[in-house]
């Protein structure tokens, strides 16, 4: 036993947990490369067949009329957000104070591109659409990131994603879709992804998150801004001269994956009632929307690790590998629902649940 992180190493010695696919370790890329022909030739700064193929499929599948593949979603966003706002000559966007560019890259946007940033709502909830009125700023872009991750991944609703739209339309602003976990969004809306895309000018989507490849993005939209990405991709040195590691991956687990939402969805809507059933645990949000939810606990987190820590010695089920702290008196952990939570025998989760329950009630 590590002595320095207990959670973490009890969480690995689990023989069963809660979120993802797997372990991220070097069988995810052999298992994908397996049925793959070693004369396949590679792709060369973003040409060949294996990348145009895989970018033609991408875009037939958003409904857009071209994509390009990325080695990273942050290197896709930003060069998005240049994109419109050369063409608007408006160097200002607009997004969720709690987005991935604003809080975990470092300000690359404004760094790298000069762009400043309006944030629209509060940390709490999800953009509405009377943010977007009352906003007095000019923008040339607003990017929503549906499912918002660091609110649990709320979503607002379709009818709000279609009069956000409809609006932008109007005033002349891009609207931009961080779709890191479009497809986790699909069975809460009962919409078709292209029915998604369709509201948006531009769009993102991953190939590690729910689909669980290696790594790398696609970014779909009109062709005029699909050319102009890859000049700004290879400005970023994001033209490797080979990108198809990654894009064997993510062809092989989005095929493996994309149909599996449902399941994933259904999952999470099942955990999360189980978590609330606990005293002093709820999950954000109450109901899931997507295959994700957040898992909040009323204890400081170190009574809540110790907790933790047994229920995973005691039952073998990995329930978290971290605690996260909110204030002196309450934590959290992310919740994804993958392809191990359907290998969790059920009376093995209720008893896990079970025992974080009596556990919680001591305190
Ligand atoms: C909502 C969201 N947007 C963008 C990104 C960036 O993706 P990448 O890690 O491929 O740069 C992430 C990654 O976690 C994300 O969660």
């Amino acid at each position: 036993m590590n002595p320095a992180n207990p959670l973490l190493e009890t969480f690995r010695q689990s023989s069963y947990q809660l979120s993802n696919h797997g372990k991220r370790n070097v069988q995810v890329l052999k298992e994908a490369f397996e049925q793959i022909d070693g004369e396949v030739s590679s792709d060369m700064y973003g040409r060949g067949q294996i990348i145009e193929e895989f970018q033609e499929k991408m875009a037939a599948f958003l409904g857009k009329e071209q994509a390009v593949f990325f080695p990273s979603g942050t290197m896709a966003q930003q060069i998005s957000m240049r994109i419109w706002c050369d063409e608007k000559n408006i160097h200002q966007v607009a997004y969720h104070p709690l987005s991935h560019l604003e809080i975990h890259e470092q300000d690359g946007l404004k760094k790298l591109h000069n762009i400043k940033t309006i944030l629209l709502a509060d940390k709490t909830r999800v953009i509405e659409l009377e943010d977007i009125i009352k906003m007095k700023e000019d923008v040339a872009c607003i990017l929503l990131e549906l499912p918002q991750r660091e609110i649990g991944g709320q979503l607002p609703s379709f009818e709000t994603l279609e009069r956000i739209s409809e609006y932008c339309a109007e005033q002349g602003i891009k609207l931009h879709l961080d779709g890191a976990r479009l497809l986790e969004v699909l069975p809460y809306y009962q919409k078709t992804v292209t029915e998604v895309c369709a509201l948006f000018d531009s769009v993102y989507m991953s190939f590690y998150k729910g689909i669980g490849g290696v790594a790398g993005a696609i970014l779909a939209g009109e062709q005029g801004f699909i050319e102009q990405s890859k000049i700004w991709k290879t400005r970023h040195g994001g033209d490797l001269i080979s990108l198809y590691p990654y894009i064997i991956p993510a062809d092989y687990y989005f095929e493996k994956r994309s149909s599996k939402m449902y399941q994933y969805y259904e999952g999470a809507k099942e955990l999360a009632a189980l978590f609330n059933s606990c005293t002093g645990i709820s999950t954000l949000p109450l109901v899931p929307v997507s295959n994700m939810f957040h898992v909040h606990f009323l204890q400081p987190l170190e009574q809540v690790k110790t907790i933790l820590i047994e229920v995973q010695q005691q039952t073998g089920i990995g329930v978290s590998h971290y605690l996260k702290e909110l204030d002196e008196e309450s934590c959290s952990f992310e919740v994804n629902i993958g392809d191990q939570y359907e290998n969790i025998p059920k009376e093995l989760l209720f008893e896990a649940i079970k025992v974080l329950d009596e556990n919680m009630n001591s305190i």
